[in-house]
């Protein structure tokens, strides 16, 4: 079983991204990278985006990701010459009912180009390495399939290539929601100062202030219920992925939505200050950060290396090698 995983630098990460995704960065064997081309699809600052990819591949790795398995997508130029294949065996059709497309760029003529071929760099970086478990939060489920479906395709066309990938997702907090409002999810892109969005480099004051700002409803009854108390039932979800808990029992526990802010924050530090801590560790030594890229970027491109030449035979593209 292979695992793989990737992180778009397009905002600060966020305790849903965390919670999601990158604390089940576990696999010994895995891939995990920052997805810095695929920030690239909407405008981007280059200064920011560089300094957000080296902010997140250090949080990855003091979140305890194993050194080897974290590198910097640009740096594994398969990644990008895959996609270009996948775009090749994709149809306009397909890409157009992407929800990501729609909701950002369907219509409007300076749409980048790129964030209508997003999913065909996406399912190159799952497929490249044989991956059949894909840790993410569910707002990737789509892209997952579409995945899925290139890789069926594929191998129905050109001949056995690619492993059909599988979508893992958490068992709780695969949408965690806004603090300030719980209908919609945690997302990188707000604001910086935004008060619903938890960053993972945050003081720990000013995560515990958000927590017990988080809008909840005023009937005071603790209870797991996403349609009429989505507030407390998001501060239940992150309780119970920090604490490894179970939502609906936790719930019974409280009396008070006081007593479980109160338990969320202490909770929620519980898991970030040690992530906090280690990331400051790491950033003393940025030459040692360096080498552990190098690495993770030698060895994925020597994994991925082989699945490429396949698909560029399989697809006739015979060159003098
Ligand atoms: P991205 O950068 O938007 O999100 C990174 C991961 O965090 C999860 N996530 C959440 N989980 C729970 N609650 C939330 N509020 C929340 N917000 C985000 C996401 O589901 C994701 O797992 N396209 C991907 C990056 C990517 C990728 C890949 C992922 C590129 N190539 C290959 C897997 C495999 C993205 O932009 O995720």
């Amino acid at each position: 079983m292979t695992t793989l995983s990737g992180i778009t630098p397009s905002g600060r990460l966020t305790l849903g991204n965390h919670l999601g995704a990158l604390r089940r960065f576990t696999d010994p064997e895995g891939f995990y990278f920052v997805a810095n081309l695929h920030a690239m699809t909407t405008k981007h600052d280059p200064r920011r985006l560089a300094a957000l990819t080296r902010e997140f591949a250090t949080l990855m790795l003091a979140a305890g990701t194993a050194p080897g398995t974290v590198f910097v997508q640009s740096d594994v130029n398969t990644h990008a010459q895959l996609a270009y294949l996948l775009e090749c065996t994709s149809y306009v059709g397909e890409l157009s009912r992407m929800i990501q497309y729609k909701e950002k760029g369907k219509g409007r003529p300076m749409t980048r180009a790129s964030l209508f071929t997003y999913p065909c760099l996406m399912a190159a970086d799952i497929l490249l390495y044989g991956a059949d478990r894909v840790p993410v939060g569910g707002d990737q489920s789509q892209h997952v399939e579409l995945a899925r479906d290139v890789a069926i395709r594929f191998n129905r066309e050109y001949g056995e290539t690619f492993v059909v990938p599988r979508l893992a997702k958490a068992a709780y907090a695969t949408r965690v929601k806004d603090l300030a409002d719980p209908t919609k999810k945690m997302s990188k892109s707000e604001a910086d100062d935004a008060v619903g969005t938890i960053r993972l480099l945050d003081p720990p004051d000013v995560i515990r202030r958000q927590i017990m700002r988080a809008v909840t409803d005023s009937d005071n009854e603790v209870r797991h219920d996403e349609a009429a108390k989505p507030g407390i039932t998001n501060l239940l979800d992150i309780l119970a992925a920090c604490t490894d808990g179970d939502p609906v029992q936790l719930a019974t526990a409280y009396s008070s939505y006081g007593e479980l802010k109160r338990d969320v924050a202490d909770a929620v530090l519980a898991v970030l200050e040690p992530l906090q801590k280690e990331y400051a560790r790491l950033t003393t030594d940025p030459g040692a950060i360096n080498e552990l890229l190098a690495q993770g970027r030698d060895r994925a491109l020597e994994a991925s290396l082989p699945r490429l030449r396949a698909a560029e035979r399989a697809m006739g593209l015979a060159g003098s090698a």
